[in-house]
């Protein structure tokens, strides 16, 4: 289907050529006069483009745009001008239009201007789709969870939000530290700005000074083209510094001055660069330790914390497992489609008493590999990752130890001298392969 234009002008001479000349590519309506364009354009609605003159008697096009724009028609305003209102025309673009052309029309001009409007209008709005998914995307996954520790995080990401206030997160690995940086800066008033996120730890320290500050044309071996970096792709929103505790001291110093003065010059440049970027960091370490071994700068850590967010290990709010566990279910049971509607008593209790270090995400792949692993539509026991079980047999047998390994050993062991060296029984009580069970008594060298 051809996209559809209009093309307003009290002189049917020129509407007449104007909409015979771009029939070709497009469904051409004329309108005489702004007044008779505002209800062509209420009786068509597949109207994309309007095509207007400047002065016409009547509603002229200044008028026309301005009205469009209060009913919040969604239409591009391209406006066609003489020498005498060029200043006007300017004018009209700060007030939303998109482009003006001067007469008389360079129509080949005409044409790449109507088709990048089009283009440009069709890009903007799946971006706003993409962006709409994103958020609620986030507001679905939004911090799970009814403990005081997280009703604590959400009051504060709340006064956050509507400030600008550059935010530390803190807490172990998986606590979701990300999800909250990502909930802040979803309800910010720069939400409709990029989130850009970088992992501090990932990159060696050039590649990651180039990658966040850019590069000019040849500042090192390698860099044919200027790049920009993650600080100015993230102007206008928010830069996630992830890992922030691994920031090589050399960034360290480039980082603050950022903070100070909101300017910094790409790596082999001299030209200063000013953005408007809100700073979220995030560390599983201890900062303040860092600094006091001189391994942070102390300057960088105080600006870095001017609100500071602790997100808590689940071991701390165990309250939030059942919650937690349902949402992951629902959602894996979707992705993987499968029929599981709950989870039985037996197995619920040991997923809420567990020792859960990996935290959130490693209680997200326990849930996932029971959702996969499920063979009727309640998780049991059986369905849950074995090191879990096993975990749980040697509790009772009070182990201290924390070692993995020796944990799972002793109970192997133990399991197989109680079924008198029966390893199909033996592997059956342990909720593993028989394959697996062979495989480890070779590990632990038992002869079998
Ligand atoms: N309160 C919560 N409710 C629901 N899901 C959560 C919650 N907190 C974390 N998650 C989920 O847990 C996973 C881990 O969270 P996230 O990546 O934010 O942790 P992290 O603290 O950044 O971890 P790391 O230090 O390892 O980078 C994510 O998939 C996240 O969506
Ligand atoms: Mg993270």
């Amino acid at each position: 289907m051809k996209p559809s234009i209009m093309i307003v002008d009290d002189e049917k001479s020129i509407r007449d050529n104007l909409a015979k000349y771009l029939s070709a590519e497009y469904t051409a309506y004329t309108a005489a006069n702004g007044n008779d364009a505002v209800k062509t354009l209420s009786e068509n609605s597949d109207i994309e483009v309007v095509l207007s003159d400047m002065k016409m008697p009547g509603m002229d096009g200044l008028e026309l745009l301005e009205k469009l724009r209060e009913d919040n028609k969604e239409v591009i305003v391209i406006l066609i001008t003489g020498f005498s209102t060029i200043e006007s025309a300017v004018d009209a673009m700060r007030r939303g239009a998109y482009d003006y052309l001067t007469k008389p029309i360079d129509l080949n001009k005409l044409e790449i201007t109507i088709k990048n409007a089009i283009e440009n209008k069709k890009l903007r709005s799946e971006n706003i789709l993409l962006r709409q998914r994103i958020r609620e995307r986030i507001d679905a996954t939004s911090l799970v969870g009814k403990s005081q520790g997280i009703k604590d995080i959400i009051s504060l990401v709340d006064r956050v939000s509507s400030t600008k206030a550059t935010v530390l997160i803190q807490g172990e690995s998986g606590t979701g530290k990300e999800l909250v940086a990502n909930v802040i800066h979803y309800n910010s008033l720069v939400a409709h700005g990029p989130f850009i996120k970088v992992n501090c730890s990932a990159l060696a320290e050039g590649v990651l000074e180039s990658e966040l500050f850019g590069h000019e044309k040849g500042a090192f071996t390698g860099a044919m083209f200027m790049k920009k970096g993650r600080f100015e792709l993230a102007d206008g929103g928010t830069l996630f510094l992830d890992e922030i505790g691994d920031l090589p001291a050399s960034i360290q110093i480039k980082l603050l001055r950022f903070l100070q003065e909101s300017e910094f010059e790409r790596v082999g440049g001299t030209r200063t660069i000013k953005v408007d970027v809100r700073i979220i960091s995030a560390t599983n370490k201890n900062l303040e330790q860092l600094v006091k071994e001189g391994k942070f700068r102390d300057d960088l850590f105080y600006r870095l914390k001017v609100v500071t967010i602790e997100v808590p290990p689940l071991r701390e709010r165990r309250e939030d497992i059942p919650l937690l566990i349902d949402f992951h279910l629902k959602r894996f049971t979707e992705i993987h489609n499968k029929q599981v509607s709950g989870i039985s008593r037996e197995a619920m209790k040991l997923i809420r008493t567990y020792d859960w270090h990996g935290n959130i995400r490693e209680l997200m792949n326990c849930i996932e590999s029971a959702v996969v692993m499920s063979i009727g539509d309640v998780i049991d026991v059986d369905s849950l990752p074995p090191f879990m079980t096993i975990g749980q047999k040697n509790q009772a047998t009070g182990i201290a130890s924390r070692n993995l390994f020796d944990i799972e050993k002793k109970a192997i062991l133990e399991a197989l001298e109680k079924h008198r060296g029966n390893k199909a029984e033996t592997a059956r009580s342990l909720g593993i392969g028989l394959r697996t069970l062979y495989r480890k008594l070779h590990q632990y060298g038992v002869e079998t």
